[in-house]
């Protein structure tokens, strides 16, 4: 029998983790050696439209109306064919992904991105998936893709089976649960020096201080779960940062070092401080890049927007509250 064309559309916001995953227990199925907690971010998001069409010769992989690059088909294509290979569908896909905001803007839409292709990829091949079944999915494209699947507050499980069936993301708390805001200080739009998966494999290779990293883990993804219960912003923003700089402090710590940071992204941490010392409830993480992230409520933000605003160095502003899960957005057949 022919197998017919189907499509399906969806849409992921990205994330942002507040307990920082770093380190590859098993670097062919991507599980991660440490947990993590996050953000999703409504104002960041992927939207993927993806065809399986007896008609094609191969992939067509289109991002932001531009040809995929090299490195990004070989990412998708091996993605594409781990669905090929649940769903016992062998066609040809056509992806064309968008991101809302801006391209090359050195923020990581790989979360949102791999979250939005694998409901609209499964979908398209016949493939029907509950969100945990899509989250340890979208793990083998991004790990932190597993977190987006949720909306609001979200931690992605290290799992113990060397299979990787532990290892997916929960939601702890929805988009409603309590209002954050976020402000995404760009910094520098130029590609990062060394890509996450990299990084991630010289540290635990060459960071003196991984198996600590690994170790100490457990205890922080405990301490954010009970800031979250018990809504102890100055708790979890003081969680927050300490993750961010241990886990610079690793790539710090690697050989050769790798340092995410520039210039402006250290003055912005030193503001966050100081605002913070003049009474605003105000913290900071950054990920892998020079863009400072700044967590804090909504009666202060707007005051936080002006000061950031004009900043020098400061290149653009996003603004964000919590998001929602993954979404299909429209299915053509
Ligand atoms: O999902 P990846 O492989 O791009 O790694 C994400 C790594 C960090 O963004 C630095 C931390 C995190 O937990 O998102």
């Amino acid at each position: 029998m022919t197998q017919q064309s189907k499509t399906a559309k969806a849409v992921a916001c990205a994330n942002i983790a507040l307990i920082k995953y770093w380190g590859k227990r098993d670097i062919a199925l991507n599980l991660p050696a440490v947990g993590s907690i996050s953000l999703t971010l409504e104002a960041l998001k992927t939207q993927t439209r993806a065809t399986f069409d007896p008609n094609l010769d191969k992939d067509y992989l289109i991002i932001n109306d531009q040809q995929a690059s090299e490195s990004q088909r070989k990412r998708i294509e091996k993605f594409l064919d781990i669905i090929r290979e649940k769903s016992g569908n062998r066609l040809f896909a056509e992806v064309r992904s968008d991101n809302n905001f801006p391209t090359g803007a050195g923020l990581a839409s790989s979360a949102s991105a791999f979250a939005a292709l694998s409901l609209a990829a499964t979908h398209a091949s016949g493939l029907e998936l509950n969100k945990k079944d899509l989250s340890g999915l979208s793990r083998r494209g991004s790990g932190s893709a597993t977190r987006s699947i949720y909306g609001g507050f979200v931690e992605m499980q290290r799992g113990k089976d060397a299979s990787g069936k532990e290892d997916f993301a929960i939601q702890l708390a929805s988009q409603d649960y309590w209002d954050l805001r976020l402000l995404i200080l760009i910094t520098s739009k130029e590609e990062k020096k060394m890509g996450s998966t990299e990084a991630m494999n010289l540290t635990a290779k060459t960071s003196p201080y991984y198996q600590d990293w690994v170790n100490s883990s457990g205890k922080d993804l405990v301490e954010m779960r009970k800031a979250i219960r018990e809504k102890d912003f100055e708790k979890l923003g003081d969680l927050a940062e300490y993750s961010a700089m241990k886990m610079h402090a690793l790539t710090l710590s690697s050989r050769p070092p790798v340092l995410y940071w520039n210039s402006t992204t250290l003055e912005l941490i030193e503001q966050v401080r100081a605002l913070r010392h003049d009474g605003i409830p105000v913290y900071f993480t950054i990920d892998a890049g020079p863009q400072v992230k700044v967590i804090s409520l909504p009666d202060h933000i707007n005051t936080l927007k002006s000061h950031f605003e004009f900043f020098p160095g400061v290149e653009n502003i996003m603004e964000s509250k919590l998001g929602p899960d993954v979404e299909l957005i429209g299915d053509d057949n």
